[in-house]
This record gives structure tokens, sequence and C-alpha cells, in this order.
């Protein structure tokens, strides 16, 4: 998401410096024309100097790791890099009167409540991921509140797209996919394959998320943002299936811990950013894997550091 993003600013006009440890990210991901530095959120010491050379005005805090399922799984790191990580952010853009802080928290947050979810129901995350992004979501109200810091916080859903880090074998199911039909192994479904989410291509969605910064009317809101068509599991194998021109056999596998229905309502976010891209599945997809093919497979890397095991799905056990 964040290249995608930094293509918007750069269309923008913006200068735009890129801070990423490539735990999760490719350098070769970032938009010419933007400013690599190679470096983690959780160095305080870089963060405190980055801030005083480039005295940004508008920070965009994408960097986390995303592997919702997971966090379970890894409580510490999760809360280390996820949350603690963007305190210091906050820290240092609170210290130098950044104008807009935005944040892509995510639709974990609301946990199980009822589809479609919306922005005035009362979050209740359902793992550490979910319970991590809510934290920073009230972190910047509260520092908004007493520092006066603007920010603007998005809950995005199930987004997939190009540069999509294909050999994370722990999320992205779409690129999970991709990756193990261009490696001619199985897709690996959680349970029945009937969990419902509505799949989100990430060209339709960066654009605004770029915007918001220096749009007033979206500061201090917390918007929903993504795709509004549901499809199950099966569907989107089958889908991906179809769009690569290649089959592979679909193993159902011991269902995970996991929400099983997460769609949200995106009128608060049509009011303030109006009509956006609505790229359907299919033609998402052919982009993504039109892509993939030419960036070709990568082999899955286990997380390293697994923090409990107990409960943690067979399919992982395996990887990790
Ligand atoms: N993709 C989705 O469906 C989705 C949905 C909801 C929310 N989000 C959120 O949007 C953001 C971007 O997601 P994405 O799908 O592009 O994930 P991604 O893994 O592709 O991008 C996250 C980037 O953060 C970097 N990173 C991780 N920890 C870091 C650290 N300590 N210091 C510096 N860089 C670090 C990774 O190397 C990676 O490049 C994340 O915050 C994620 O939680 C994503």
């Amino acid at each position: 998401m964040g290249s995608h993003l930094v293509d918007s600013l750069l269309q923008m006009g913006m200068d735009v410096v890129v801070l990423d440890d490539l735990s999760g990210g490719f350098e070769d991901n970032v938009p010419d024309g933007a400013t690599f530095v190679l470096g983690s959120i959780l160095d305080e010491a870089l963060i405190k100097e980055l801030f005083a050379r480039h005295r940004f005005d508008y920070v965009y805090h994408l960097a986390a790791y995303a592997a919702e399922g997971l966090s379970h799984f890894i409580k510490g790191f999760n809360y280390r890099n996820n949350l603690l990580g963007s305190v210091n952010l906050i820290n240092a853009s609170v210290n130098h009167d950044i104008k807009c802080f935005v944040f892509t928290s995510s639709i974990a947050v609301y946990g199980a409540l009822e589809p479609p979810m919306r922005e005035s129901d009362v979050p209740v995350p359902e793992d550490p991921y979910g319970v991590a992004k809510l934290a920073v979501e009230h972190e910047l109200r509260v520092t908004s509140h007493m520092f006066g810091l603007p920010y603007v916080v998005f809950r995005p859903h199930n987004v997939y797209g190009e540069r999509q880090n294909l050999g994370d074998p722990y999320r992205n199911v779409v690129g999970i996919f991709m990756n193990r039909l261009m490696r001619g192994e199985e897709l690996t479904v959680f349970g029945d394959g009937e969990q419902r989410r509505a799949f989100t291509y990430v060209g339709d969605v960066m654009p605004a998320i770029a915007r918001s910064a220096t749009l007033t009317a979206a500061h201090g809101q917390v918007f929903n943002v993504g795709s509004d068509d549901p499809t199950t599991v099966n569907d989107l194998a089958s889908a991906v299936m179809t769009t690569m021109g290649r089959r592979g056999e679909i193993k159902h596998v011991e269902a995970r811990n996991e929400v099983h229905q997460a769609w949200s309502d995106h009128s608060r976010f049509a009011e303030v950013f109006g009509d956006v891209g609505r790229t359907s599945l299919h033609d998402g997809l052919a982009r993504m894997a039109r892509w993939a093919e030419t960036a070709g497979s990568r082999s899955g890397k286990p997380f390293e550091g697994i923090e409990i095991r107990r409960g943690l799905p067979p399919a992982w056990e395996s990887i990790s």
C-alpha cells in the first residue's frame, strides 16, 4: 500500500521520504523520485534525526506487521512493532508540529461485530493486531486533544494489488493463492471457505488516503475504506485460478480462530472523498496477476520468534 501511496504523493507534487525496515517490503517497490531510508520505526534516534533533518509537513504511517491471525502467537512483537513503533512516530510528530498524521488502522478493530461495520460501532477487536491498531487510534485521539496534532485514521480491509508481498505465508490471501499457483502448490483454505471479505483493489483507495492529509474536512475523523462487494474465500480461489489460467487443488484445513464475516459501510468516506475507483474483483485480480507473473513467485519465509505455540494452526506449524 505504501508504494502506491507514494505514487499518489509524487503526483501531488510532494517530496517524499520513505522509511521501511524491509521486514515485509522491498526496496524495488519504492517509486523513483522518493528518497528511501532503510530503518525501523523502533529506532527512536533515527526517527528523531529524520524529523529534524527533513522537517516533514505530513506523516503517513503505514508500517506494521499485519499478519492478523498470527498476532495471537506473537503478541510481544505485535505490540512492540505496531503500537510502540507508532508511539515513536507520534512523539516526533508532536515535537515537530506535523500538520497532519495519517494512520492506516484496520477493519480488525471491529472484531466480530455484525457487518456492515460502521464507524459509529464501538470496536471490539478479536486479536492482538486489532487491539494494537485500536490503541494507536486512541493514542492519536488523546494526542490531538492534548497537543493539537491533526490526524486522520483509515480502516482499510483486504487490500490487494501489484507489488504485494507474495512471500508471506501468514497474510494476504490473494498473494498467497497467486504465489502457490505459480509454484504448482495446492491452495490452503481455512475451514469451509465460506468466510466473506470485501477484497479491495489498492489503486482505488490510495489516492484518497494521499489526499486526506491536506483535506481539513477529513482531519480528526475515522474512515472505513474499501470495496463494497463481499466475496467468499472459495469464490476468491476460483476467481484467482480463472484469472491466472492455472488450476490448483483446494485443500480445506481446520478452521482457524478468525472473524467469519467482515465488510464495512463506506458512506462517511464517500461524503468526504466523493466517488473513488471501484475496480471489479475480476479486473483487479487481472492487473495483479499480470504483475505477479512478471515478478515471479517467492518462497515463503517462516516467522522467526513465535512466542506461543499452543493453538498455532497446523498449516502454520509446518512452515514455522
Ligand atoms: N493490506 C490490507 O489488507 C490492510 C488492511 C487493513 C490495514 N492495513 C494496514 O495498512 C498498512 C500497510 O499494509 P500493507 O498491506 O501494505 O502491508 P505491507 O507489509 O506490504 O507493508 C508494511 C510495510 O511496513 C514495513 N515495516 C514493518 N515493520 C516496520 C518497522 N518496524 N519499521 C519500518 N518499517 C516497517 C514492512 O517492511 C512493509 O514494507 C499496515 O499498517 C497494515 O496494518 C492493511
